[in-house]
């Protein structure tokens, strides 16, 4: 068994960015789970489908060209082979990815390919039900939030047009596997921290953790 180290937290929240140093650090394959939900969106609206029309979504999914891989110690997406970047931070994926998230046959697909990951290597993996319900047992939970101004404040430094409230308040009420921090992960209030500190904190907690285990 190789290790799994969650971190789950809302929109905009440095969970990326914090994920993937710490998998640097411990020398694990960053794994971005949003990435997958964002080619799954993007996919559904080149074929013109409504991310409303759950049938017409559920029958593309066995046919789906995507391939979930890695670059290096990093997960990334392929279309027929090419590898998707901008295609997923568009207005349009942003604005309905939430809708294509809160299907769950899409969750079973994707959070399947997410465990096949963790089959060959230890991983650190950022989501929003990645302790809940990707690795419940996992020992290594975190929950990276930050106040709503800082977190929209984030978004719009990278130059993008994102409703974080909005998204975050789908991807909270959904009936399956909503964003929801598990009762074991550790709360991090990232408003105040630098990107440093908090993976210091992460990385800390984990030596403790293991050293213990
Ligand atoms: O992390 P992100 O903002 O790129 O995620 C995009 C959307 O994907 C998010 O609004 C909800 C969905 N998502 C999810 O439902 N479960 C995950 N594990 C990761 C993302």
């Amino acid at each position: 068994m190789f290790p799994a180290i969650a971190i789950d937290g809302p929109a905009a929240s440095g969970k990326s960015t914090v994920a993937r140093i710490v998998a640097e650090k411990l020398g694990y394959t960053f794994i971005n789970t949003g990435a997958m939900y964002r080619a799954m969106t993007w996919y559904v609206l080149s074929r013109g489908i409504s991310p409303a029309d759950t049938q017409a979504v559920i029958a593309l999914l066995p046919e789906a060209p995507l391939e979930f891989g890695k670059k290096g110690a990093v997960s990334i997406v392929l279309y027929n082979g090419r590898e998707l970047t901008d295609e997923l931070t568009g207005t349009e994926v942003n604005s309905n990815v939430s809708a294509i998230a809160a299907i769950p046959e899409v969750r079973e697909l994707l959070v399947n390919r997410q465990r096949e990951y963790n089959t060959r290597e230890a991983v650190v993996m950022e989501g929003r039900d990645i302790g809940t319900v990707v690795f419940p047992s996992t020992p290594f939970k975190y929950f990276v939030t930050a106040s709503e101004e800082v977190r929209q404040a984030r978004r719009a430094a990278q130059g993008q047009q994102d409703s974080i409230a909005e998204r975050d308040r789908k991807d909270s009420s959904r009936a399956a596997s909503p964003l929801t921090q598990a009762p074991d992960a550790r709360l991090i209030d990232t408003s105040d921290l630098t990107i440093d500190q908090v993976v210091a904190m992460i990385v800390d907690d984990i030596r403790t953790k293991t050293a213990l285990l």
